[in-house]
């Protein structure tokens, strides 16, 4: 199990970063990258709408191989959606991943699971890749609900889904209690999540795309922790928010397999 599964470690910016300030940090971090880092480990970073197209004419003028990511879209096409950004939009910028149901968002502004598997179908469907989230918050991992929560949003957000839709998408388990908080999950109780979650897979939709999918951690992963957390079996990259705001950091992430 798992040998075919490349990491994959996001930046997830947030609001954070303006496009000038994005531009010199893709830059920064690209020298401190190498050709052994991306033949071991694919790349995103998140930034904000506003960034996208500096940051895509920076990767494409010089060739870094540092996937484009973005944090959210809307489900639909196009049309009378004020504020809202069409995933087509996101595609014409070589946006390759797009973070959907992140827990800011279900919390910020009230996204469903039906709204997050609209966002995934979307996604899938203008030829990107979503990067589900799920996560308990601390009163339902105190109450022993995180299993059942967890397990209830990817099914609820990959409904209707095919296991070759499931296997090439990435889902991403984030605690809530752990989200920019310094608390961390240990890497052993992250792992029974991700196994969980790979469970869940295994059971609707079989083994190939429970393989086959990638499960990132996420929730304060810093340099000193990610090489233990990466270790685990059903961990299979990280979301990083705080850390990846400071290129040194998020290359140190990156570089967690060359950590003893
Ligand atoms: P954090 O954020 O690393 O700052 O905890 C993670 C995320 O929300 O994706």
């Amino acid at each position: 199990m798992g040998e075919a599964r490349k990491p994959l470690i996001s930046g997830n910016w947030k609001m954070n970063h303006n496009h000038f300030e994005a531009i010199q940090m893709v830059q920064k971090l690209s020298y401190l990258l190498s050709v052994n880092d991306y033949d071991a480990v694919d790349v995103s970073v998140h930034p904000p709408f506003t960034d996208l197209r500096s940051v895509q004419t920076v990767l494409q003028a010089d060739e870094v191989p540092i996937l484009l990511g973005a944090q959210h879209c809307h489900w639909e096409a196009g049309g009378a959606f004020t504020g809202e950004v069409a995933p087509s939009m996101l595609a014409k910028l070589n946006v390759s991943l797009v973070i959907v149901g992140h827990s800011e968002r279900r919390e910020l502004s009230g996204e469903t699971d039906e709204a997050v598997n609209r966002k995934v179908r979307a996604v899938i469907a203008n030829d990107m890749t979503p990067i589900m989230c799920c996560g308990e918050t601390l009163g339902e991992r105190e109450a022993g609900t995180t299993d059942s929560k967890v397990s209830g949003q990817v099914r609820e957000g990959l409904a209707g889904l095919s296991a070759g839709q499931v296997g090439s998408l990435v889902i991403a388990y984030e605690p809530i209690w752990a989200i920019g908080t310094g608390l961390m999950a240990t890497p052993e109780d992250a792992q029974a999540v991700c196994a969980t979650i790979r469970q869940v897979v295994r059971s609707d939709w079989g083994g190939e795309a429970a393989d086959a999918v990638r499960i990132q951690y996420g929730g304060s992963v810093k340099p000193v922790s990610a090489p233990d957390l990466m270790r685990q079996p059903d961990i299979d990259g990280a979301l990083v928010g705080g850390a990846s705001l400071d290129p040194d950091e998020f290359a140190r992430i990156i570089a967690y397999r060359l950590v003893g």
